[in-house]
């Protein structure tokens, strides 16, 4: 298999029983475990859930490969104007096949550049515009709602950008909707104004959504391997439909996670990737697992307040600057490291003596081995310390593997969803913000919440 998960770290007898999971907790739970795997393929198979099914939809990937290659040639740069589920995913793509970039540095510098606006910040989309040159821009704006405020105000901003830069007539050419079919104004915009428009299935949720349009479509544009990604993730929906505990993957990753929140109060969970080209799938997992496992209500309607909150952190930076926390702080976190065994550097250090012993030893080595006795040696430094902790293994960073690694981490938080008797597949925490913002800003239909704003200003004041 070409990803590999190592639970050792996670087990009592690796950091104790108060910290780790018992031979017997795994046992009791294994019924709980095809539980979830039935309830998950019961959602699929019902129609109520769409993720596990995108990988089959190789027709969708060759029209947008079609569509890609006629507009090659025309443009250097990707602008995508969408955020959360609608944005995250075709980062994590740029940053992990086209990257790695520079972890606080400016957009994608690999050419076609991809440009996200997410953020409403008006600073950052005015130095994001001057950036880009119009004639050589693809705008592809992205909402699976068609109004979510952020995406239509600046995709309203970028639009007159465009149009003074290459005409009104010309706007139609490069501007591509990804949206739902039948409903929502961004959809009604796109029949109106004639531009190519593709389509989010309706039971795939924001956040389960790169293998969809949402993530191909960017993707494609910027010269990622689709079908690659297709053909990894077909690979691991196989792997995650086996009964077999022990050889389902993403099940076992789930179950124990889900111990850790709710058998060892292990309230947050530190994505660790040992790899730049994974650190913006990191933030795409954050949104993921926090947006999906955050409720109030279980199934049955009872208030429970679950979910574990997701940190990413990169390797040996944040060795540097978070680990004496994790060593040392509460003992509230499981660790889940993210390693390549075969990176595509090696970084090689030269055979160069100094005659200087804090520099000689590391001469003729590489950084690759560096980095992995790094990774090793936190592990286990946590690990003596009592914090539990994984670690996924990919072989390499490549389309098929990204495709493999999106849908384990998919299908684990559909298992851990399931296990904690949540509905992870909405978002209604999101929304009452969204209400306010509308109210806000004088949205028709949204004068209560407009009202109820004031009220809370008049409560902070009084
Ligand atoms: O996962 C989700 O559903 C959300 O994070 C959405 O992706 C996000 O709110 C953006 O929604 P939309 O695509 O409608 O603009």
């Amino acid at each position: 298999m070409a990803i590999q998960f190592d639970e050792t770290n996670l087990l009592a007898r690796m950091v104790g029983a108060a910290d780790g999971v018992t031979v017997e907790e795994l046992a009791s739970t294994e019924r709980l475990a095809s539980a979830a795997l039935a309830g998950v393929k019961a959602l699929t198979d019902g129609g109520t859930i769409g993720f596990p099914n995108l990988p089959k939809d190789t027709d969708l990937a060759n029209q947008i490969v079609a569509h890609s290659a006629k507009a090659q040639g025309s443009y250097d740069t990707v602008c995508l104007v969408g955020i959360g589920g609608s944005a995250l995913g075709a980062w994590a793509l740029d940053c992990a096949l086209r990257g790695p970039h520079p972890v606080q540095g400016d957009h994608s510098t690999t050419k076609p550049r991809l440009v996200i606006l997410d953020n409403v910040d008006p600073e950052f989309v005015h130095l994001a515009l001057l950036s880009m040159k119009p004639k050589k821009t693809l705008v592809v704006v992205i909402a699976k709602s068609g109004a979510t405020a952020e995406t239509v105000a600046t995709f309203l901003i970028v639009r007159a950008w465009l149009e003074a830069g290459v005409g009104a007539k010309a706007v139609r050419s490069r501007v591509i909707v990804v949206t739902s079919e039948g409903r929502g104004d961004l959809k009604v915009l796109a029949t109106n104004e004639g531009y190519t428009t593709f389509h989010i299935p309706e039971n795939v949720g924001g956040r389960f959504s790169v293998l969809s349009a949402v993530g191909l479509v960017p993707a494609a544009l910027i010269g990622v391997d689709i079908l690659g990604l297709l053909r990894g993730a077909a690979r691991m929906t196989t792997i995650a439909w086996k009964s077999d505990l022990a050889a389902n993957l993403p099940l076992r990753a789930a179950l124990f996670q889900y111990l850790a929140l709710t058998r060892k109060g292990k309230t947050i969970q530190v994505a660790f990737p040992y790899a730049n080209r994974l650190w913006g799938t990191a933030f795409w997992f954050r949104q993921l697992w926090a947006e999906s496992l955050g409720k109030a209500k279980n199934r049955s309607g009872e208030i429970v307040h679950v979910g574990q909150t997701p940190v990413a952190a990169l390797g040996t930076t944040d060795q540097h600057s978070q680990v004496q926390l994790y060593m040392e702080g509460p003992n509230d976190k499981v660790f889940t490291f993210w390693s390549v065994k075969k990176p595509s550097q090696v970084g090689a250090i030269p055979v160069e003596r100094t005659g200087l012993e804090g520099f000689d030893y590391l001469t003729g080595q590489s950084l690759a081995k560096l980095l992995d006795a790094e990774c090793k040696s936190t592990q286990a430094a946590l690990t003596e310390n009592q914090r539990p902790n994984c670690l996924f293994t990919l072989d390499r960073v490549d389309a098929e593997h990204i495709g493999m690694f999106f849908q384990l981490l998919e299908f684990e938080t559909a298992f851990a969803g399931e296990m904690l008797n949540i509905n992870a597949f909405d978002q209604e925490g999101v929304e009452l913000g969204k209400k306010f913002t509308f109210g806000l800003m004088g949205r028709k239909g949204f004068s209560d919440f407009k009202k109820r704003y004031a009220s809370y200003e008049t409560r902070r004041t009084s």
